[in-house]
C-alpha cells in the first residue's frame, strides 16, 4: 500500500502528487508550482477523490503562501476546479480560518484525513461478515484519500479480518478509475477480484455473486442523500432490487450540512470528449443516490442509520 506521502506531499516550492491519469501503467510523479497548477492537476484528475481533492487543495494554499501569491486568487482558482467534492470548500474553509503557518495545517489536513479513514475502516467491519462478495464502484481507495481510502480502505480491512471472500470492481466509465486504480490498490492488497464492465453490475447481482455494495461519497446532504460518482445511483436501484444492503463509506469532510438533501448538491459536467470525440455527448460525473436507498453510511464517528442524523452532535 502507497505512504500518505507517495500519494500526494508538500515539498518547498511544490506540490508533489502521484499522476493518476497514468496508473496503473506508468507511476509517474508530477511537480505543481502554484496554486493554478494545483488547479489543474484537480481539474484533469490528476489528482482525484473527495478527500485527496481537499488535501491537495489545503496544499495549494500553502504553496501560494509559500510563493507569495495573491491569497484571494490562489482560493479562487482551486474553488473552481471541481464543483461536487465538498471536501475541496471544506478544507479551503480550514485554510482561511487558519491564522498560523499554511503548511502545518494543510499538513494536519492530510494526517487528520487518512486517520478518520482509519477509524472508518474499523467501524465498518461490523457491517460485514465472513465469506461476503462486495461489488465497489469508481475507486474509493488510499488514491482518493491521500492514505487507506474510504470503501476501498473498510473492504481491505475487511478483508484481512477474513470477512471478505471476493470484490466486484465496477469498471467506471468514462474514466476507468475501478478498472484502472480500485483494481490496482486491491491486487496491490492482495484481496481476491475481478473488473466488470459497469452495465455487467445487474447480471452479477441476478446470479446471487454480490452481498454488499460499498462505495464512497463526494457529498452527503444533512438527510443522507449521497453524491458519488456517475453510476452509484444505477447500482443503489439494482441493489434494492435485489435486496442487496449498500453502505457509504465517507468522512466527516464530505457531510455538507448546509443542503438538507441531495436536490441542491453541484453536479460536475464534463467534457463530451471523454465519452467521444466523434459525436456530441453529456457527460455527467456525479449522480446523487436518494437516502432511502441507503442502508448504513460510515464516517469515522461510527455507523449512521435512518433516518440519517449526521450532525456531529449525533455521535458526541
Ligand atoms: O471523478 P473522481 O474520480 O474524483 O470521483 C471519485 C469518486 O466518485 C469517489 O467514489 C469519491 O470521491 C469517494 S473517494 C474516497
Amino acid at each position: 500500500m502507497l505512504a500518505p506521502e507517495e500519494i500526494i506531499r508538500l515539498e518547498d516550492g511544490a506540490v508533489v502528487l502521484l499522476d493518476q491519469r497514468q496508473l496503473p501503467a506508468e507511476r509517474v510523479e508530477l511537480s505543481c508550482h502554484s496554486a493554478a497548477e494545483v488547479a489543474e492537476a484537480i481539474r484533469t484528475l490528476a489528482v482525484r477523490g473527495a478527500p485527496a481533492i481537499g488535501v491537495a487543495a489545503a496544499y495549494g494554499m500553502a504553496l501560494a503562501a509559500w510563493h507569495g501569491e495573491d491569497r484571494a486568487a490562489a482560493r479562487a482558482v482551486l474553488a473552481a476546479s471541481r464543483p461536487t467534492a465538498v471536501n475541496l470548500f471544506w478544507a479551503l474553509a480550514e485554510m482561511d480560518a487558519w491564522a498560523g503557518d499554511p503548511a502545518e495545517r494543510a499538513r494536519a489536513i492530510h494526517v487528520e484525513e487518512v486517520e478518520r479513514c482509519r477509524r472508518m475502516a474499523e467501524h465498518a467491519l461490523a457491517l460485514f461478515s465472513p465469506g461476503l462478495r462486495v461489488l465497489t464502484h469508481c475507486n474509493a481507495g488510499g488514491l482518493a484519500t491521500g492514505g487507506v481510502g474510504t470503501a476501498v480502505g473498510a473492504i481491505v480491512r475487511a478483508h484481512e479480518a477474513g470477512l471478505v471472500e471476493h470484490v466486484w470492481a465496477d469498471e467506471t466509465r468514462p474514466l476507468l478509475q475501478g478498472a484502472r486504480l480500485t483494481a490496482w490498490e486491491l491486487e496491490q492488497a492482495g484481496v481476491p477480484f475481478h473488473v466488470i464492465a459497469d452495465s455487467a453490475a445487474a447480471l452479477t447481482m441476478a446470479r446471487g455473486e454480490v452481498d454488499l455494495v460499498v462505495t464512497g461519497a463526494d457529498r452527503i446532504a444533512a438527510n443522507g442523500d449521497t453524491a458519488n460518482k456517475i453510476g452509484t445511483y444505477m447500482l443503489a436501484v439494482l441493489a434494492h432490487h435485489h435486496g442487496i444492503p449498500l453502505v457509504i463509506v465517507a468522512p466527516s469532510s464530505t457531510v455538507d450540512l448546509s443542503l438538507a438533501d441531495g436536490g441542491a448538491i453541484p453536479i460536475e459536467e464534463r467534457d463530451g470528449a471523454e465519452l467521444t470525440a466523434r459525436f456530441p455527448a453529456r457527460n455527467p460525473a456525479f449522480d446523487v443516490t436518494p437516502a432511502a436507498l441507503i442502508s448504513a453510511i460510515v464516517t469515522e464517528r461510527g455507523i449512521h442509520r435512518a433516518p440519517f442524523d449526521l450532525d456531529p452532535g449525533a455521535f458526541a
